[in-house]
């Protein structure tokens, strides 16, 4: 693929590189994509319809209960050769931001520091009252597919507490937003990764990035609106395309994973 070398000079050369992923990077791992979530019994449910304040405020065990299926179900799964590879690029470049819309913690267990998490995490719930954060449930609560949970209570005003990720109509944490706005002003190289492109204001970074001056690849098998502002498009899954674009940038870089 002629691509995917063009890819790895930009790559190789870069100083500064922001990883944009989606859910795309993590369906090789076994996590539906968003808008497949809901497989099994949950496709009764539309996923946009449970992903809200006022579904929370309806039936806080329903939701309660999807997000501790989702979150459960990403913990029995395990970071791809995609993961691995975002983590070979931070051990090759100090200067790389990861920022992901995807509310699982596989990058983190792939090695990634500290990405921004513009949608939040299945692992940090918090109160719906008072904000204060709470630990995940213990494990053994595992919900089957598609039961309702209740939510545990607030240790310090009994509030709900509900799951730490931004439902339809709210805002982005302040800080994500602030991080990921900094790292693409200045950067060489943006990879977006795996993402439909179709949620705003998530889906501005690659444009922003585009505009400030930064060479955008995308990894994806399928064709979006990010075509038109990529330099690269590199067809293709991510846990196929990415090991290959980092051992082409940086020889043997996989294997010290
Ligand atoms: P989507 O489900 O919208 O899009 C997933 C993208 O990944 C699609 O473009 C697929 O073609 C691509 N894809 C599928 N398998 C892939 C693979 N193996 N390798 C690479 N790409 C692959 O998920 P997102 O774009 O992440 O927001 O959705 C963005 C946001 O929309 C989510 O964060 C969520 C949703 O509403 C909130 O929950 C706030």
């Amino acid at each position: 693929m002629p691509d995917v070398r063009e890819a790895a000079k930009l790559l190789e050369n870069a100083a500064r590189v922001v990883v944009f992923t989606g859910a795309g990077i993590s369906a090789e791992s076994g996590v539906p994509t968003f808008r497949d979530a809901l497989t099994g019994l949950w496709e009764r449910y539309d996923a946009q319809s449970l992903a809200t304040p006022q579904a929370f405020r309806d039936d806080p065990e329903l939701v309660w209960g999807w997000y501790e299926w989702r979150r459960l179900k990403v913990s029995s799964v395990r970071p791809n050769p995609g993961h691995l590879a975002v983590a070979a690029v931070e051990a090759r470049i100090r200067d790389t931001t990861v920022i992901t819309q995807n509310v699982d913690d596989l990058h983190e267990r792939a090695g990634s520091k500290n990405p921004v998490h513009l949608h939040g995490s299945l692992f940090a719930p918090r109160c719906s009252e008072c904000g204060a954060s709470a630990d995940p449930p213990a494990e053994e609560d595992e919900p089957g597919e598609g039961r309702r949970m209740p939510p545990p209570p607030c240790v310090r005003c009994k509030g709900l507490i509900r799951p730490g990720v931004v439902w339809f109509g709210e805002a982005l944490p302040e800080t994500a937003l602030e991080a990921a706005a900094r790292a693409v002003s200045d950067c060489d190289v943006l990879l977006t990764i795996g993402t439909s492109g179709l949620v705003y204001p998530a889906a501005e970074i690659p444009r922003l990035a585009a505009r400030a001056g930064a060479a955008v690849v995308q990894v994806n098998p399928q064709p979006t609106p990010m075509d038109s502002v990529a330099l690269v498009n590199l067809r293709g899954s991510a846990a196929r395309v990415l090991p290959e674009l980092v051992n082409l940038a940086w020889p043997d870089a996989m294997s010290e994973t």
